[in-house]
């Protein structure tokens, strides 16, 4: 019922093999990057506010040598789960792909260093990931830092993990044309093994936080579901989110109280309103989750996250069905079950719920959820485990 996690040097090495077979030569080079799953603090990096993710033990691994033949200055890129091959010139700037293409993350990732002054030279690169596609795992920002690392091997120039994570999320902004915050280019930069990083996303100050309970595991359950017709929902909320922030007169959300709201809220559209409500509580939320955690409270862990859930449900309507359903069940099963608590983790519109779930129950946990969300929706749904695992990093250099 439990998919298994492959070891990273293992898809490493499942990598390379891949590239001899593709381009006839072993790589010179091997980094690889981590999807990663938020515990609490959803939609609260782009209001300045607090999130609470680990990287998980998913990757996007690339292996890549210079090409065998001189010529062109461009950079050659095969993707082994889709079996595509593209290519793009290493002009200033790297042009952009047609919107929606695979390689706009990568070109967008060349762009940021070549603007640094920093230039690669032809490559040949081929990549596999273990990262769910569209999961909500951010299988796109383990794409951009992994891209980042392999650069900054091939041409010795590291850059400091903060700015490194802040090229990849201007990639994605200007290539991909997604107006993300910073959480997940962040944490695949930035994590570290058996720690859950409270990231304050104003100051960029972080905290780490041992998840030092050996009887409790983080279960992640993919609906596998995408609902792509609400594609623009994550920059509308962005706008109504700054829509609120000028009407209640703060920089961002983040400096809002939930006092404040209400006496203003008079002045804001009810909607509007609903979606501050979500991110002013959100913010305490992952405060008090993350306190909750480094003293292993679990009920309180758990009812924060059932909280975010309902909030993130009712008044910010980036939840789905699915998710829902998800989280019901993880709710019927309960604490006396081994539930913790659970919630859906990213973006939403479809992806991944995350759960907190004692270590001995797991197994009979994993069955019932996949069950009973068949039974329900029809849908098979994917289950793993992870713990915390370490960010971005240089396999071969
Ligand atoms: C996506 C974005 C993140 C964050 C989450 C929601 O994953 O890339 O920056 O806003 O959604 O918390």
């Amino acid at each position: 019922m439990i998919d298994q996690n492959i070891l990273l040097t293992q898809l490493a090495d499942e990598t390379a093999k891949k590239f001899q077979q593709h381009y006839g030569r072993a790589p010179r080079w091997i980094a690889a990057a981590p999807g990663r799953v938020n515990i609490i603090g959803e939609h609260t990096d782009y209001n300045d506010g607090f999130v609470f993710p680990m990287a998980i033990e998913r990757y996007t691994v690339i292996a890549a040598d210079r090409p065998a033949r001189a010529g062109e200055n461009q950079v050659n890129w095969h993707c082994a789960r889709t079996n595509q091959s593209a290519s793009f010139p290493l002009t200033q700037p790297v042009p952009k792909a047609e919107p929606k293409h695979w390689t706009n993350y990568i070109r967008g990732v060349f762009a940021g260093f070549q603007h640094r002054g920093i230039d690669t030279g032809p490559l040949d690169a081929l990549m596999t990931s273990n990262v769910p596609l569209g999961g909500g795992l951010s299988s796109s920002a383990a794409l951009e830092v992994s891209t980042a690392t392999l650069i900054e091997t091939v041409t010795g120039q590291k850059l400091d993990p903060v700015e490194k994570a802040l090229l990849c999320q201007k990639a994605e902004h200007d290539y991909a044309g997604m107006p993300c915050g910073i959480m997940d280019q962040f944490i695949s930069a930035l994590g570290q093994k058996d720690k859950i990083l409270l990231l304050d996303c104003r100051s960029r100050k972080t905290e780490l936080v041992p998840i030092s309970d050996p009887e409790i595991e983080v279960l992640i359950i993919n609906t596998n579901v995408k609902h792509e017709l609400t594609g623009g929902g994550y920059a509308q909320r962005r706008r109504q989110c700054e829509e609120a922030a000028r009407i209640l007169g703060v920089p961002a959300l983040r400096d809002a109280t939930a006092d404040l709201l209400e006496q203003n809220k008079a002045k804001l559209d009810p909607v509007v309103f609903r979606r501050a409500a979500h991110v002013i509580s959100e913010i305490e939320r992952t405060v008090h989750a993350a306190a909750g955690i480094r003293v292993s409270n679990w009920p309180a862990v758990g009812a924060l996250m059932y909280a975010s859930h309902r909030s993130l449900r009712d008044d910010y309507e980036v939840s789905c069905e699915e998710l829902d359903v998800v989280v019901d069940i993880a709710q019927e099963i309960g604490a006396d079950g081994g539930v913790i608590g659970c919630r859906m983790t990213g973006g939403g519109f479809g992806g991944c719920a995350v759960a907190l779930v004692k270590a001995d129950k797991v197994q009979a946990i994993a069955s019932r959820i996949a069950e009973t969300y068949e039974q329900r929706t029809r849908i098979k749904s994917s289950l793993f485990v992870s713990r915390p695992a370490a960010g971005a990093t240089v396999v071969k250099g």
